[in-house]
Order: C-alpha cells, then structure tokens, then sequence
C-alpha cells in the first residue's frame, strides 16, 4: 500500500488544470447502460472510482474502452442486471446502476450498500422513489431486488434532496410510462449534467437545475456523448492549498459552481479572480477566522468541509464549522489534531481555534474528502507529513501528488518501509 510523503511549507505558484468530475462521469456511465449502442464520454477522470464503475459496467456486460480521458461504453451488450456486492461495497455510486437497469430489463439486483466510514447512508429515498414508480423492492440476502414491467409515471417529493436519490429516480423515470414529477429534486451540477445527457439521450427532462424536475416518459433511449464538467470538488481542495501556500490558477474549471465557496475564501481574506473556465488565488496575509455550514447545493459543499476544517486551523481566530449534509463527517478531526490542530467536536459542529502553526504528522486517510484535507494540512505544516491508506484519495483525485508537484510542493508517493 502507497504512502504519501510531504515535506511542508514549500510555497506554491503557477498553474493546475482541473480534471472531469467524478460524481458526474459516475451516474454519466450508468446512464449509458440504458441504450444500445456506443456512448462516448470524454474529459473521464482516471480514478480507482471510475475504474470501479468501469468493472460493474463490465460485469453487466457492457464493452468499455478507456484510453487517455475517453471512455466509450457500448450498451448493446449489457444482459446481466446485477450489481456484486463485491463491488458495491467499495463505491456506493454503485448504486445508480439500479434505476437505469431496472428501466431497460424490468428488474435488477444490487448489493444493498452498507455504512461509510462516516456513517449509515441510507438509500431509502431511492428505494421508496422506485416504489412510486411501480416497482417491487424486495430484500434478499443482503440484495435488493426491484422487479416492473414498466415503470409508470408518478409525483414523488424527496425528504432531502438527495444527489443519490434524484439521480437514480431521474434515470428510472426516463422511459417510465407518463409523467414524473420529482419535488425537492437536488440541484448540484453534477445532477443538471445527468439531467442535460439524459436529455441528448432522448429523454424529456424539464426544470432541469430546480427543485422540481418534470420528466415525460419516453418510450427508448439512445446512446449518446458528452463532455463531463469540470470537477468544482477538486478545484475547492486545491484552493484551500492556495489560500494557505502561494497565488496559483485553476484552469478548465467552472467558478460559478464554485461561487459560495469562492465567497467564503474572499471573507477570508484570499484575492479571488475569476475568468469564464478559471480562478486565481492569492492568499490571504493571515487568513480570517469564517464560519461554515454546509448545505446542498448552491450551499457551500459537504465535500469540501473537512478542507475547510484544515483551512481554519490555521486562521486568525476561532471558526465554527457544521456539516448539516452529514452529521458524522469529521474523520479528518481527530488526525488534524494529530498536526497540532485544536478542532474541537460536538454533534456535527467543529470549533476550530486558529493557530499559527502545523507540524507535519504521521497521519491516516479515512475517506475521500478528509484524505484531501490532510494533503493540505501537510503542504501546509512545518516538517514532514506520511499520509497512510492513500487508497481513498486515490478514489477522487487524479495524480495529486504529481498536480501538487507541478505546483512547487514537495510531495511524493512511495511504498511504506516495513
Ligand atoms: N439520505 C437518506 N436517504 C437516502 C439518500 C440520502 O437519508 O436514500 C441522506 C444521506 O444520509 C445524507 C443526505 O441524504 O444525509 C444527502 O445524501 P445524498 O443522497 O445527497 O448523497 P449521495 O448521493 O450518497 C453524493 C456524492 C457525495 C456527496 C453527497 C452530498 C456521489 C457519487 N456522491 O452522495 O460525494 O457528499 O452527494 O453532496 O455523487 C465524495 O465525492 O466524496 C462524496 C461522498
């Protein structure tokens, strides 16, 4: 297993381009399960997550071809509508093939997905919002099985608006028969991108980017290309480095999916400029203590909480941060502490009292996002960071050691001594 070595406080400058989204290319790729015929996607990340979802489309028989960012998925081939829990068990996106496979052969099976390390995440909107559209959900040996002949048309509101869950049923409806109305639909990009290929696809997707979707039944869909959106989470992370290290460009990414989280760097205190597909950062002299909830979107993102978190420990001051998308999301806390952070947690509230300096730490990932908040932690502190189980950035960020490097960080990967 990889480490990740930093040696901190090399400044940064120059410029990053920002890589394709992976919680857009995911649902993307599913969707491509629902037409016969070859889909091109372009501007894929290379990442253990998309190489999973490329093994799961495969093992429901879809062809793919992956070369440099330009994934193809022929349809034509899938026959095999279920979801291992092998596989599931490792990336919960998984679950999206449940909607697009129920829709084309009438049933599927997926590995109901378990906890995460920050919790239950359950998938009961996806599981009720299937249930509307006329499916029979059964649980067989830790396998959900949705059975319809059709799906037929239905007005459904989500408790929450679930990224997940929105997906999923947006999918589903596609082909149903009649009319789908979905209430308190989720909002982010990556679900407006989902809509937008549906719709090159031959669905009938309205209110594309509100609360509420309409979405006319269409009897097939075809296979399409698109182009995925820059990824806005990894453009954040990278920002956070910036605010604490040196004036760097983010180029191919898109700040208006950025924009409150632009607002918070600029209250604290960073230079932000802005073109149509870039963002240039200057940090600030000393970064401002700022408070931070997270909310869906246009809210500022749970997935850039814990680098906020990493952000604040070294603010002017004291910063209240709550994550109110998921309340158990701060498995970055204890190993920032680790650093010399003085983050203190209660309930789903970090109160983090700024200090003037990191010292670089042995420190563990436990998941994606507070994976990305010890890199930046450790680009930041004095003396040398090992970040252990890098598996779990690797599932998100697409050579960051090599995009940091490029940067003027000191960052390398090898083996562990053991
Ligand atoms: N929820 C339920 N029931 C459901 C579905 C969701 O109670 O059936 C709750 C969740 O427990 C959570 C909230 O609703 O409290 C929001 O969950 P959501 O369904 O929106 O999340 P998701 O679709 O499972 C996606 C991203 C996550 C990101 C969240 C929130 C993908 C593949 N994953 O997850 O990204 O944190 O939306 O924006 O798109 C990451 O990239 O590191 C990551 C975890």
């Amino acid at each position: 297993m990889d480490n990740i070595f930093i040696e901190g406080q090399n400044p940064l400058s120059g410029s990053v381009k920002i890589s394709g989204a992976k919680n857009a290319v995911l649902p993307i790729m599913t969707a491509a399960l629902m037409a016969e015929g070859k889909s091109v996607i372009t501007r894929v990340p290379n990442l253990r997550d998309t190489r999973t979802m490329i093994r799961l489309m495969e093992i429901v028989g879809a062809t793919c071809t992956f070369e440099d960012d330009k994934l193809i998925i022929d349809g034509s081939t899938v026959n095999n509508p279920e979801a291992p829990y092998d596989l599931v068990k490792t990336m919960r996106a998984s679950f999206y093939v449940l909607g697009p496979l129920l829709a084309r052969f009438g049933m599927v099976k997926v590995s109901l997905p378990g906890g995460c390390a920050w919790g239950p995440r359950p998938v009961d909107f996806h599981l009720k919002g299937l249930e509307k559209l006329g499916a029979k959900i059964t649980l067989e040996s830790g396998y959900i099985l949705a059975e319809a002949d059709r799906l037929k048309g239905t007005e459904l509101s989500f408790e929450f608006p679930s990224v997940g869950a929105t997906g999923n049923i947006a999918m589903a409806a596609a082909t149903a028969d009649g009319t789908t109305v979905i209430d308190n639909a989720a909002c982010e990009p990556e679900i407006v991108q989902l809509c937008e290929y549906l719709n090159l696809m031959g669905a009938s997707i309205h209110g594309i980017g509100t609360p509420k979707l309409i979405i006319d039944g269409v009897d097939k869909l075809h296979s399409a290309n698109i182009e995925v959106i820059p990824d806005r989470i990894e453009a954040g992370t990278f920002l956070t480095a910036g605010a604490l290290l040196g004036e760097i460009t983010l180029e191919d990414v898109n700040p208006k999916h950025l924009d409150t989280v632009l607002l918070k760097l600029k209250e604290a205190g960073c230079g932000i400029t802005t073109t149509k597909s870039s963002i240039t950062i200057s940090p600030a002299d000393s970064i401002q203590a700022v408070d931070m909830t997270t909310a869906v979107y246009p809210g500022f993102p749970t997935d850039l909480q814990a680098q906020w978190v990493a952000l604040m420990t070294l603010a002017n001051g004291s910063s209240v941060i709550t994550d109110t998308v998921y309340h158990d999301r701060f498995s970055h806390v204890p190993e920032l502490n680790r650093f010399g952070a003085n983050i203190k947690l209660e309930n789903n509230t970090a109160f983090v009292r700024g200090i003037d300096e990191l010292i670089g730490a042995p420190v563990m990932s436990t998941d994606i996002r507070a994976s990305a908040s010890l890199i930046v932690a450790g680009l930041a502190a004095k003396g040398q960071t090992v970040v252990s189980r890098v598996y779990h950035i690797d599932r998100g960020y697409e050579k960051i050691e090599e995009k940091f490097r490029s940067l003027g960080a000191n960052i390398w990967r090898k083996n562990p001594v053991t």
